[in-house]
């Protein structure tokens, strides 16, 4: 079987990985792909950007691709699974009706609010003048989203009316996120705790993936910035079995069967992110179409089963038949990020020390991101640019293993966050 994985991040890198495993799959491409997927078994990377769906598809035609999967966002909310699908080239992804759950964050919002699914309470605008008197008669701290998609940084949380006002301001003038900024959602404020909720779905049936969550501020004690995600780890002890039951129950199906009854069935990684509040009640801040990352290379890392008869199960609309295998460890990741990410535009073309080779692993890997194979040296090409992942018996012996392995990978101005899985280190140990 031969597999095309559209994206070139972690994510992208633990699916083309995990896929390697498969004894169907005969070859991997990656388009564009990284440093780390240009050296994986099986797997050849293609000079074909994620966003050229054209070039994509005219590549998965020629190569009588059977199995395309997409990883970021971009392409799916763009319609390249129904491009695909219209030349009947089996991929596994949602449609861009069903993407707009991530596309369009005022779509999500109403969609919850029709099918009764927990979520924060929230209005939208295009008005500066209406949304600032909505701010004004609000308490903070407050959510901003920019509607449309702006690469993982179109949320921010108000503390103060002020930075409030600011953000709408320069959001609805088109001056922050252009375009996909133009309306707002000012959404009420959840507090608690987060948990990333992925689940493989077909149109019907669900297979939930193992439980994960991840850290999304840069800075240690979870402050600073908001990023795409700066390290993360599986299973997330906070989802005990009851609250997974209700998760499924009170947001998951209610999506799936949502979808499918206005005629545009969800097929896909489908991402629910999760506010826990004090009573362990679930809320919606967001819905992803998509698998999340840097969640995927922890628990791509735990599962046994094989994920590309998985996602051929899913096309058959058959994922009832299956369920999936996981290593009772758990899994744990670390970003290095490059400097200046995700404020500033980072230095890319600095030299990688001390990777390890494949050998020296003992379950851990090195999944690559923001990386660039040249002449054997691995460089680095962006602001996340590698996760460091490890299994243990505990959260402690993985967090543990993957911090040991960091210690020996370096370039200038590399950074990361010294406490990934402390809040799990915490509740179990
Ligand atoms: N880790 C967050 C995301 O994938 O959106």
């Amino acid at each position: 079987m031969k597999v095309l994985v559209v994206g070139g991040g972690g994510r992208e890198h633990a699916l083309a990985w995990k896929l390697g495993h498969s004894a169907e799959v005969s070859q991997i491409y990656v388009a564009p792909g990284n440093g780390g997927t240009a050296a994986e078994p099986k797997t050849t990377n293609i000079e074909i950007g994620a966003e050229d769906i054209p070039a994509l598809l005219d590549f998965a035609r020629r190569q009588k691709i059977d199995l395309t999967l997409v990883g970021p966002e971009g392409p799916l909310v763009a319609g390249i699974v129904d491009q695909f699908n219209h030349e009947q080239l089996p991929v596994f992804g949602p449609t861009a009706a069903a993407a707009r759950l991530e596309g369009s964050k005022a779509f999500a919002k109403k969609f919850m609010q029709q099918h009764h699914i927990p979520t924060g309470n929230y209005a939208v605008f295009s008005d500066l003048k209406d949304a600032q008197d909505y701010i004004r008669s609000r308490p903070a701290p407050m959510v901003i989203k920019a509607d449309g998609l702006a690469a993982g940084k179109g949320v921010m949380i108000a503390n103060e009316h002020e930075q409030a006002l600011q953000c709408v301001q320069q959001m609805l003038s088109g001056e922050r996120f252009g375009e996909a900024g133009r309306h707002v959602v000012i959404e009420e404020f959840i507090q608690g705790e987060e948990a990333s909720f992925i689940c493989m779905v077909d149109g019907e049936h669900v297979l939930p993936m193992a439980t994960s969550q991840d850290h999304k501020r840069r800075d240690v004690g979870d402050s600073g910035p908001n990023t795409g995600g700066m390290g993360a780890y599986s299973p997330a002890p906070i989802v005990d079995d009851a609250l997974h039951r209700r998760i499924l129950d009170d947001i998951v199906y209610p999506t799936v069967r949502g979808f499918a009854g206005q005629g545009t069935p969800y097929v896909g990684f489908l991402y629910a992110g999760l506010m826990i509040d004090a009573q362990n009640n679930p809320y919606v801040l967001e819905f992803n179409c998509r698998f999340g990352d840097p969640e995927a290379q922890p628990i791509l890392m735990r599962m046994q089963s094989d994920l590309a008869t998985l996602c051929m199960a899913a096309l058959a609309g058959q994922l009832d038949q299956h369920d999936i295998q996981w290593d009772v460890r758990t899994a744990l990741g670390i970003v290095l990020a490059a400097g200046g990410y995700p404020l500033e535009a980072c230095e890319s073309g600095a030299v990688i020390k001390g990777l390890p080779t494949a050998n020296e692993l003992s379950a851990r890997k090195v999944f690559h991101a923001g990386t660039r194979l040249i002449d054997g040296k691995v460089l680095t090409n962006g602001g996340r640019v590698l996760c460091v992942t490890a299994l243990g018996n505990t959260v402690g012996e993985a967090q543990q293993q993957a911090y040991d392995l960091v210690q020996q990978i370096s370039w200038p101005q590399m950074f990361y966050r010294t406490d990934i899985g402390n809040r799990a280190l915490a509740e179990n140990g």
